[in-house]
């Protein structure tokens, strides 16, 4: 393999999922979410749809009625590493990776993960004008979107859009939408921290293994500007929630 190929496969190669979220937390959302069996469960920007899979495991699939999943993304290396896993656990049946923008899914399901991904839908309250279109009536919503949990800069908010709301706001804006909010957690300062590091690990590794691939001056760059955005000027501003939402 080249050391171009190595780089490709190391982007993302140290993520669980790409958002931050610790197992544990992981495993409350997914409780909260109540998968039940034979569930029809649709991750819309699912990236390689670790916690869809998740989702559908903890619906069932042995049962008389199987939990089934589709995912929906529109980068094609992370539906591959999806289908991967899928097959990996013997859940290739039940879960369909779909190549496509999550806006242009309208068939609904009884549980959706939009986690991330508001802006594939033109922002956070677009989403959830646009997400309440594909949950079912009595369905629910695992809804993970940013908000400032302090005022950022000028420079932060340029990184980040004039979109992000606070908190509090991001509930109303749920509640003004007909959501009821089931369960609200937020991401502490380590799951931030795991998700900033594993989000360079890959490539800080391909780093020391290939330091004079032509690539690497402009990796480092890249890498090196993405830590100083973080720790001069996102973390502890932009925080990451994660709220079940029911209708
Ligand atoms: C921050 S990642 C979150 C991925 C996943 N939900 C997770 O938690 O691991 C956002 C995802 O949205 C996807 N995405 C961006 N624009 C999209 C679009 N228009 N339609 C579908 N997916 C999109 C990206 O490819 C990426 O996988």
């Amino acid at each position: 393999m080249q050391s171009a190929d190595h780089l490709a496969a190391s982007r993302y190669a140290r993520m669980r999922w790409n958002t931050p979220l610790a197992p544990e937390h992981a495993a409350l959302l997914l409780q909260r979410l109540d998968v039940r069996p034979g569930a029809r469960v649709l991750d819309l920007g699912c990236g390689w749809g670790e916690l869809l899979l998740r989702a559908v495991a903890a619906g069932g699939v042995s049962g008389p009625v199987a939990t089934r999943g589709v995912g929906v993304d529109t980068d094609g290396d992370a539906l591959e590493r999806g289908r991967r896993l899928a097959a990996d656990r013997s859940l290739n049946r039940h879960v369909t990776f779909v190549m496509g923008e999550a806006a242009a899914w309208h068939e609904p399901a009884d549980r959706v993960l939009s986690i991330g991904s508001a802006h594939a839908f033109g922002g956070t309250r677009a989403a959830l004008d646009a997400l309440a279109a594909v949950v079912r009536p009595g369905g629910r919503l695992l809804f993970g979107d940013a908000y400032w949990e302090r005022p950022p800069t000028p420079e932060v908010e340029q990184i980040f859009g004039s979109d992000v709301v606070t908190l509090p706001g991001l509930v109303e804006a749920a509640r003004e939408r007909g959501w009821r909010v089931l369960h609200l957690s937020t991401a502490d300062q380590r799951e931030w921290d795991d998700f900033e590091s594993t989000w360079v690990a890959g490539r800080q590794e391909w780093l020391l293994s290939y330091p004079e691939d032509p690539r690497a001056a402009g990796v480092r760059a890249e890498l090196d500007d993405r830590l100083r955005q973080y720790v001069g000027g996102y973390r502890g501003v932009l925080g990451l929630a994660y709220l079940v939402l029911g209708r």
